[in-house]
């Protein structure tokens, strides 16, 4: 069961965020806020505590808060976002983190070792971490490191074609793997039950589970469907604004 989670209001900046598809446009701030809104409503009906923090305007991308952290039951990992103009937002998650976590709980991803939370993909007490553009060997090695003084485990993930590891996989519980593109046949997860997303939905492949509830994006109706045969009760949300900036449910959270 989740507690609490933590999000960061978008900035008026986020038209700024990094994409890889300026094919979709830039993102309406008004629209992304009201979006928001909706998308902490949702994780409302969930149970959990919210933990609203104030934008940050030097950070276009700092919306997603999921990157800046990894968060588990026995410590907080701050990250060390792999881009430049993402490095510094981990500082800012830091404090918050002092209020849930002891102080000697609190861990760092130090340079040259580079970690996004966006790579890291929870299945119980095993963490899934993708080689990424944004994370690298060094902040893997750290990461796992870190996992095994608390009895937790990790393993990489090579990735080749998605920006994050949830970018293209999530874990919803009861041994359910969303897979799609490069994960659908990955030996590592061979022995879950795989939800195959069809090319066509790829974005919704990042839904998250929060309580016996899949949060899943509006617009995806094959992959609704797949996720409501399983037995979950499902909530939609928008989430167009941040997809132009190659962001989805996941990254827009931190739950612990
Ligand atoms: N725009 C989100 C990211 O690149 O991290």
């Amino acid at each position: 069961m989740f507690k609490n989670v933590i999000v960061r209001k978008p900035s008026k900046t986020l038209c700024e965020g990094i994409t890889s598809a300026p094919e979709l446009g830039k993102p309406d701030y008004n629209l992304a806020i009201e979006q928001h809104k909706l998308y902490v409503e949702a994780l409302k009906k969930c149970g959990v505590n919210i933990i609203e923090l104030e934008a940050l305007e030097e950070f276009p991308d700092s919306c997603f808060v999921e990157d800046t952290a990894v968060l588990t039951k026995k410590c907080a990992i701050v990250a060390n976002p792999g881009i430049s103009s993402r490095n510094k937002e981990s500082l800012y998650i830091i404090d918050t983190l002092k209020k849930f976590y002891p102080k000697e709980n609190i861990e760092y991803i130090k340079s040259p070792g580079t970690l996004e939370g966006g790579d890291v993909m929870m299945v119980g007490n095993h963490f899934y971490v993708g080689k990424s553009a944004r994370t690298n060997k060094e902040g893997i090695t750290q990461f796992i490191s870190i996992l095994e003084k608390y009895g937790l485990t990790g393993s990489e993930i090579a990735l080749e074609e998605v920006l994050h590891l949830k970018t293209g996989i999530n874990y919803i519980e009861n041994n359910n793997m969303l897979v799609s593109g490069e994960f659908i046949n990955k030996k590592e997860f061979e022995r879950y039950n795989k939800i195959i997303i069809p090319q066509s939905e790829s974005y919704a492949a990042n839904c998250i589970y929060v309580n016996n509830t899949v949060i899943v994006p509006l617009g995806y109706p094959k992959v609704k469907e797949s996720i409501e045969n399983l037995g979950y009760n499902v909530i939609c949300v928008d989430t167009s604004e941040f997809r132009k900036i190659d962001g989805g449910l996941s990254c827009l959270s931190l739950r612990f």
